[in-house]
Order: C-alpha cells, then sequence, then structure tokens
C-alpha cells in the first residue's frame, strides 16, 4: 500500500487533488477532457484489481478539469468479476492516503419509476444492500462497524444537485438497490425492489460505498440510467444496450460535474 501510494504521489508531480470520481460506463469519455493528464495503469499499481468488463478500461487518471485538480478512476472492478466486494479497497485507501476528501461515484443503473426513464440522471441519496455482501467481512478493527445513516454526504451532494439546476439539468433523485449480477434481475424481482423502496438497480457501487465511509471520505454518487429495469417493457436487457445508452446519461452527468467543479472550490 504505501509503495503504491508512493508512486501514485510521485505520479502526480505536484498536484494535490481532493476529489475523485469512479466511473462507470457513459463516463469513460470525461479521461480525456482533462488537462496536464498524468495516466497510470492499474497494472502498474501494486494491490488494484484487474477489470474483466468490456467498456472499462483500468487506469488511474489525473490531471486538471475546469482548472481544478482531480483524479479520475476508470474501470472499476465489480463483486461479480471475482466474488471479492472488497476489490476496489486498495484504490479507495489509496485515495485517502494520497489526500482526497470527496469521492463521487458513478455507474449505470435500471429504472424501477415508470417517470425515470433512459437517458435520466439519478442522484443516489441513500441504498439497499440487497447482496447481503459486504466489502469489510474479514476486517478485523472495530472500524468495520461503519455507520451508514449518512452515507451520501449531505454537503457535497447538494451542492452537486445545485450544480445541476445551475446547469439547467434535470436531475432525479432516489434509493439505488444492489444486486450482485451479472445476471439482470427477474421481473418479480423488479417488482420487489419497488415495493422495498428502490428506484434503481444496479451492480456496483455499494461495496465502495461502504469502503469510502470505513476510510472516512465524503461520498455522493449518480446512477446514469440506460433501460427500463427488467419486465417493465417487452424488451430483454443486454450489457450491449447498457453500453450503447450510457453516453447519452453520461453527457448530463458530465455537464453536472463541470458546473460544479466551475462554481466550487473542491
Ligand atoms: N440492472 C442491473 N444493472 C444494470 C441495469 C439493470 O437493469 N442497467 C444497467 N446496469
Amino acid at each position: 500500500m504505501k509503495t503504491t501510494t508512493a508512486k501514485i504521489i510521485r505520479e502526480l508531480g505536484g498536484l494535490m487533488p481532493r476529489t475523485a470520481i469512479i466511473l462507470g460506463s457513459g463516463l469513460g469519455g470525461l479521461v480525456d477532457s482533462l488537462d496536464m493528464q498524468v495516466r497510470i495503469p492499474f497494472s502498474e499499481l501494486e494491490g488494484f484489481p484487474q477489470s474483466t468488463v468490456s467498456g472499462h478500461s483500468g487506469e488511474l487518471v489525473a490531471g486538471k478539469l475546469a482548472g481544478q485538480p482531480i483524479i479520475l478512476i476508470s474501470g472499476r472492478v465489480h463483486y461479480y468479476e471475482s466474488g471479492d466486494a472488497s476489490a476496489m479497497r486498495t484504490p479507495i485507501e489509496c485515495l485517502k492516503a494520497i489526500g482526497v476528501e470527496n469521492l463521487i461515484l458513478t455507474n449505470s443503473a435500471g429504472s424501477v419509476d415508470e417517470d425515470m426513464g433512459p437517458g435520466s440522471v439519478m442522484q443516489i441519496t441513500d441504498h439497499i444492500d440487497f447482496s447481503g455482501l459486504n466489502p469489510l467481512i474479514g476486517e478485523p478493527s472495530d472500524n468495520r462497524f461503519v455507520g451508514m445513516t449518512n452515507a451520501y454526504h449531505a454537503n457535497l451532494s447538494a451542492a452537486l444537485a445545485r450544480a445541476a439546476s445551475d446547469a439547467g439539468i434535470k436531475l432525479f433523485d432516489g434509493v439505488y438497490m444492489w444486486f450482485s449480477g451479472p445476471s439482470f434481475e427477474t421481473p418479480a424481482e423488479i417488482r420487489m425492489s419497488r415495493i422495498l423502496g428502490a428506484n434503481a438497480v444496479g451492480m456496483s457501487t455499494v461495496p465502495e460505498v461502504i469502503l469510502a465511509k470505513f476510510f472516512d471520505l465524503n461520498v455522493a454518487a449518480f446512477s446514469i440510467i440506460t433501460n427500463y429495469a427488467a419486465g417493465m417493457t417487452g424488451d430483454e436487457l443486454s450489457h450491449g444496450e447498457t453500453k450503447e445508452m450510457a453516453p447519452k446519461g453520461g453527457e448530463n452527468l458530465t455537464k453536472i460535474l463541470i458546473s460544479w467543479l466551475e462554481n466550487n472550490q473542491v
């Protein structure tokens, strides 16, 4: 961990980002918008995981966006790739160690709500860990008993919601329910998730939120809605559809993030 952290700090060459964004599908293009780019492939960072999902390449990219230093983590690793819910622990621990305070998580998700269609952006206000998994299983310290009452940081989330409004972009908010994947949900599971209070369903992010709280980072999170969830239309779901639809909501989420960076010292 220490050597990995030292390597990142060395490569950043004086850039000291206090904000990092974990990019889900649909936001990958953001890495090309950074000025003064430093790119470090996960393969050069000890303890960083290797993604196996098409559309997710593993790199830590640092640079300036809207004039502010920022780190982008492209190529998150999901639980379903290897059965390890703590796959993103080292990257998140390293972010904390190099001085990052705000972690913004993004994902693509299916909508459970009729009025939140594909292309929408939803800010996650709370979540349901339906997988029954937890990235802190096996963590020996008492710090494993992480409070999740305020998992999503009120001030950071509010500032991002203001940025959406400043940019004239409709931002939904709601509860994200984590399914392990990689198979999609059944229509019955989606009816259940609606009854339990979910607005969107997906296969990532929740373990990262838990890890980020464990490492005492401020968390905000967004879902790009790529489809109506299973059974809501006559159509079958596919990863192809996720990849095809993600850039649409991704464009709006990018505008929200840039508006936030332009109007806040982060
Ligand atoms: N379910 C789970 N994960 C997803 C979905 C979905 O409908 N769409 C994009 N990621």
